[in-house]
């Protein structure tokens, strides 16, 4: 059931937009504007509280790590030891590369100092004097923006010596990477950022005790990191007004697909699918929702069952997905879902890093069989491979990009285990490609 404060919500304050708010303005991304919209007011009122207090406000806030695991974002800041002598790092994770993810990059470029002001908080709050923007590379465009925005905040003293005359030093780097999916995984991020190759670092020790340069690190997704300084100028309860009791506040869900108006929505967590669709304008004209993933195609697919799932993390936990990065890829009754999971599963097996042998060798093994089911040549016997492959991938890989390539596999063959057989028995694919516009 919906979170029953947004039961009673009208449209317009489920949508009521706060890192969105201005995007639509002329040239939204300066400081000039920022400034207009109670830019850098949050930034204040940190400083004038102590670090510590900083860091329990963001806790108390509830804030949850918005890269797709949800962690308590002030409980991250909290690990990081005091008084170790070391220096403390805060690395901005912009490499956004989740399919179906579109909202870290539309936040940077509309609106780039929410993250800058939440990055000089946040390295307030960890007593840390050099924060890094890891950066997707094939994102020029922000990229040139991003850089204009901190050069602003630099000449306005926001980044650099003595900030605001609190005695806080901070510089920012910016970095692009090369557009590799694995260098969103954190500890791949630390080590491409130091100049290697990004390969999945052993965790433990996390970031936090041993990250970049192997120092206590904080690394945190965009869009968590730009909700900060809103929550601290108008305040945790006003946060927690929204959402549910234990995913509160407000969230950028990416809706894309077969949908009438695809693009950035943020509303709070817990609101539905068929809410958000309602709110934008459904599904393309005469069509139905087939099937859909919650955040990315990592997040195993729901169907039109599901429409009334609360999106937030228990929600979606309950419906035996996760909300990851509330990647809201709709499908309607044209898509061939064996088409689409294998195309996804090509994406795994490409972008895997080859480290360790379940993700490397289990992702080739299920592209074969894809593709073979896809093509008409498959085998009812390669239904109970391929569950058995992802089961030898899943949980037993280095890192979460093996979960994420047995997830499509697992919840197809759970909710459409039918339309697999279809395509064995007559040997091929029973849709039209004609008539489905998602993989052509
Ligand atoms: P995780 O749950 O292992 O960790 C989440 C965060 O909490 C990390 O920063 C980790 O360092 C920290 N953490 C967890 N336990 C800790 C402990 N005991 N001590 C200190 N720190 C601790 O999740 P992970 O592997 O970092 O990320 C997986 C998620 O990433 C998936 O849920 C998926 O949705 C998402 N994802 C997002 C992408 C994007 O483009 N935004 C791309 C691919 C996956």
């Amino acid at each position: 059931t919906l979170a029953p404060e947004l039961k009673d919500m009208s449209p317009e304050k489920l949508l009521a937009p706060v890192l969105s708010a201005f995007w639509d303005e002329d040239r939204s991304w300066t400081l000039d504007v920022y400034k207009r919209h109670e830019g850098y007011e949050g930034l204040r009122k940190a400083l004038a509280m102590s670090p510590d207090d900083v860091i329990a406000y963001v806790k108390e806030s509830g804030l949850r790590g918005r890269g797709g695991a949800g962690f308590p974002t002030g409980m991250k800041w909290q690990f990081i030891p005091q008084g170790d002598g070391k220096p403390h790092y805060l690395v901005v994770n912009a490499d956004e590369s989740e399919p179906g993810t579109c909202k870290d990059i539309p936040l940077l470029f509309a609106n780039p100092h929410s993250l800058i002001e939440g990055i000089v908080i946040a390295c307030y709050a960890i007593r840390s004097s050099h924060a890094f923007i890891y950066l997707r590379g094939e994102v020029v465009p922000v990229l040139r923006r991003l850089h204009e925005a901190v050069r602003e905040a630099y000449a306005a003293g926001l980044l650099g010596e003595n900030i605001l005359g609190s005695g806080l030093d901070l510089t920012l780097t910016v970095h692009a990477g090369a557009g590799a999916y694995i260098c969103g995984e954190e500890t791949a991020l630390l080590d491409s950022l130091e100049g290697r190759r990004g390969q999945p670092r052993l965790r433990p020790p996390f970031p936090a005790v041993a990250g970049l340069y192997a120092c206590p690190t904080v690394v945190n997704n965009v869009e968590s990191i730009a909700s900060v300084p809103a929550i601290m100028n108008r305040g945790k309860e006003w946060f927690r007004s929204m959402g549910s009791e234990k995913s509160p506040g407000f969230t950028l869900y990416s809706l894309s697909g077969h949908v009438t108006n695809p693009g950035q929505y943020e509303a709070p967590l817990g609101i539905t699918l068929r809410q958000l669709l309602e709110m934008s304008g459904g599904m393309r004209q005469g069509h139905r929702l087939k099937f859909w993933t919650p955040g990315g195609s990592s997040t195993p697919l729901l169907t039109d069952e599901h429409l009334d799932v609360p999106l937030d993390y228990e929600g979606v936990g309950a419906a035996g997905s996760m909300l990851g990065t509330k990647a809201l890829q709709c499908f309607d009754e044209t898509t061939c879902v064996v088409r689409a999971v294998t195309r996804w599963t090509e994406f795994y097996a490409h972008e895997s890093c080859g480290k360790c042998t379940p993700c490397r060798e289990g992702t080739y093994w299920l592209v074969q069989l894809m593709r073979d089911i896809e093509a008409g040549k498959g085998q009812m016997s390669d239904l109970d491979k391929l569950n058995d492959i992802a089961d030898n991938i899943n949980g037993k890989a280095f890192c979460a990009l093996g979960d994420g390539a047995a997830s499509p596999i697992f919840s197809s063959l759970k909710h459409f285990r039918e339309e697999y057989e279809q395509h064995i028995t007559g040997r091929g694919c029973p849709f039209d490609p004609a008539k489905s516009t998602a993989w052509a």
